[in-house]
């Protein structure tokens, strides 16, 4: 009898749980707290205050839908090579932190375009303070640099426009949309790059820091593509664990 009971029970526990994860894996809602707007004349103002908001709300990550803990943001590796832009030179920053990036931002503007699922929206962002490991060779306006060590990229009032390209799609019969691209352009007011160690050599190190701050807009426009496409593939994914599961008319309130 005892052991009816038990099975049963046990049997009950295991429909349970299915049907939590069949609820979890059907549409969901926006998380709680998050703002709606309905899509009116009024549409692009009314999302410049609820993203806002929102991005506040997901600072320190969300579990219902997959977000890790966005300040710091946690980045593996972010690779910059002459693939990415017309230089000769190989970046990788590996394990890096990311600071500052959430609290600091401030959605601007918004332009949207929903028809062709195209979402174009301006933020500035008071500081973005990128902490990790570098390895690094090649040249660098013009001067051959190689190294590995501690680094600090720091970026200062950065106007960051941010291009999401959708496309739709179905889940059970209920429109989503998820973004294939997110481009995304940095304009900061001023770089402040540190790598420690290179050319394993202290004072060397030393003199070509200073000249790489001494010249950091120019340094900052040879690496700021390949910056760009690697955030541009983070926010992306980032955005998608909302997209992939909220629906269209969830998100953009018709
Ligand atoms: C990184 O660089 C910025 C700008 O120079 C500085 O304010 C910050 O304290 C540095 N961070 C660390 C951890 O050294």
């Amino acid at each position: 009898m005892f052991r009816v009971s038990t099975a049963a029970s046990l049997l009950l526990l295991i429909v349970a749980i299915a049907q939590e994860l069949s609820v979890t894996a059907a549409e969901q809602d926006l998380p709680e707290g998050f703002p709606k707007c309905k899509r009116d004349a009024n549409f692009d103002k009314c999302l410049v205050d609820a993203v806002n908001v929102a991005i506040q709300l997901l600072k320190n990550g969300n579990k219902e839908f997959g977000i890790p803990p966005l300040e710091p943001l946690a980045v593996k590796k972010l690779v910059i090579d002459a693939g990415n832009a017309p230089i000769n030179l190989r970046q990788a920053l590996k394990n890096i932190k990311v600071h500052d990036l959430i609290s600091t931002s401030k959605i601007l503007r918004y332009k949207t375009d929903l028809d062709k699922h195209l979402i174009i929206c301006e933020s500035r962002t008071d500081r973005i303070e990128m902490i990790g490991d570098y390895e690094m060779s090649g040249r660098i306006l013009l001067l051959p640099i190689t190294g590995h060590g501690k680094s600090n990229v720091t970026l200062l009032n950065t106007k960051i426009e941010h291009r999401l390209i959708g496309e739709p799609f179905e889940k059970d019969g209920v429109k989503y949309m998820r973004l294939k691209d997110y481009r995304v352009n940095f304009e900061p007011k001023r770089v402040y790059l540190n790598f420690e160690n290179l050319f394993n050599d202290r004072t060397l190190s030393d003199g070509m820091n200073r000249f790489l701050n001494e010249n950091w807009e120019t340094v900052f426009n040879e690496l700021k593509v390949g910056y760009a496409k690697s955030f541009g593939l983070i926010f992306r994914e980032l955005s998608n664990k909302l997209f992939e599961k909220v629906p269209f008319d969830t998100i953009f309130q018709s």
